[in-house]
């Protein structure tokens, strides 16, 4: 069966022309997962739009490169990039050390690091549910700890990179849900405690993205259904994939003024579809 074209968002833009220019200068964001496509997205809208940056990720070169690609948006920007394992506190600690000496505060948390794969129930080692657990949970926390201090003294916003599957639970990721699922819990018992010292917490919550190293792998495997596969654009309600750029305007929404009240919430950019039905 010959495969239909999939309808890939149009654009290849950083974000809607919805924002002014330069609505970020003088702030600084720590984004863990910042080598990865969406996260990778978000924090390249940010600095285009006037931020400084510290992007963390495993592959220490890779996230270095990726750091100086992102740079390149704006020139005269400063884009830090640091080997860092979520799973070890300390050397968040130092991350967060080094990018408040290099670019003095920190104003926007984005906890995007994710460790993920399709498996059955059957499939999964403890250690294997474990190790998602620690990578995107617990990582998710002890970012948010070792940011905190900062955090505090510019009343400053996280936002949480989620998903919706575990809305209804999904087949083959029992494992990824359990743990976004507590991220969700995470921000939201956040924006409550954090609220009085004037710190935000909000859930950013991407459906299918085109382009992402996620729906790569999603589509390449045998192990999803044949219609996600052939054409995936027929699951959401909008007709089509979402572009990274429209995870970058929503988060560029919390970040800006615009989002000053917003407390507690998540936004799901995923064109409808978990409302159809259809998690991602
Ligand atoms: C079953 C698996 C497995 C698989 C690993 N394990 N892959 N079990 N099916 N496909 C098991 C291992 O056997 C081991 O258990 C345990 O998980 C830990 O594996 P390690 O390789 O030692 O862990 P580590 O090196 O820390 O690697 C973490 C990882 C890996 C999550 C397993 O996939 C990874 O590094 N991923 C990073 C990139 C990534 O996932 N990005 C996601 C972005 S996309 P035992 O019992 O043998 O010790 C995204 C969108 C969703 O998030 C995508 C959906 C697919």
């Amino acid at each position: 069966m010959s495969k239909p074209a999939v309808p890939f968002p149009p654009e290849d833009e950083l974000h809607s022309n919805a924002w002014a220019k330069d609505i970020f200068k003088g702030k600084v964001v720590f984004c863990t997962g910042g080598a990865g496509t969406i996260c990778s997205g978000q924090v390249r809208a940010l600095v285009s739009l006037g931020a400084n940056a510290a992007i963390l990720g495993r592959r220490e070169a890779n996230t270095q490169s990726v750091a100086a690609e992102i740079a390149k948006v704006r020139p005269g920007s400063k884009v830090l990039g640091f080997g860092c394992d979520v799973r070890d506190h300390s050397s968040l600690v130092k991350a967060v050390e080094s990018t408040v000496k290099e670019l003095g505060r920190i104003d926007f948390l984005i906890c995007g690091a994710a460790g993920n794969f399709l498996s059955t129930v059957d499939g999964l080692s403890p250690n294997a549910f474990k190790t998602v657990m620690d990578i995107d949970l617990l990582g998710s926390f002890n970012t948010v700890k070792a940011c905190l201090p900062e955090l505090k003294k510019t009343k400053g916003r996280i936002i949480f990179v989620s998903a919706s599957f575990h809305y209804t639970g999904a087949a083959l990721q029992s494992h990824v849900a359990a743990a976004k699922a507590g991220i969700d819990a995470l921000s939201h018992s956040l924006s409550i405690e954090l609220g009085p010292a004037g710190i935000t917490s909000n859930v950013v919550t991407p459906g299918a993205i085109a382009k992402t190293e996620g729906m790569d792998r999603l589509t390449a495997t045998n192990m999803v259904p044949e219609e996600l596969r052939e054409n995936p654009a027929k699951m959401t309600p909008l007709g089509r994939w979402g572009a990274i750029s429209e995870v970058a305007d929503a988060t560029i929404f919390l970040f800006s003024d615009a989002g000053r009240y917003i407390n507690g919430v998540t936004i799901v950019v995923d064109g409808g579809s978990w409302r159809n039905g259809n998690q991602v």
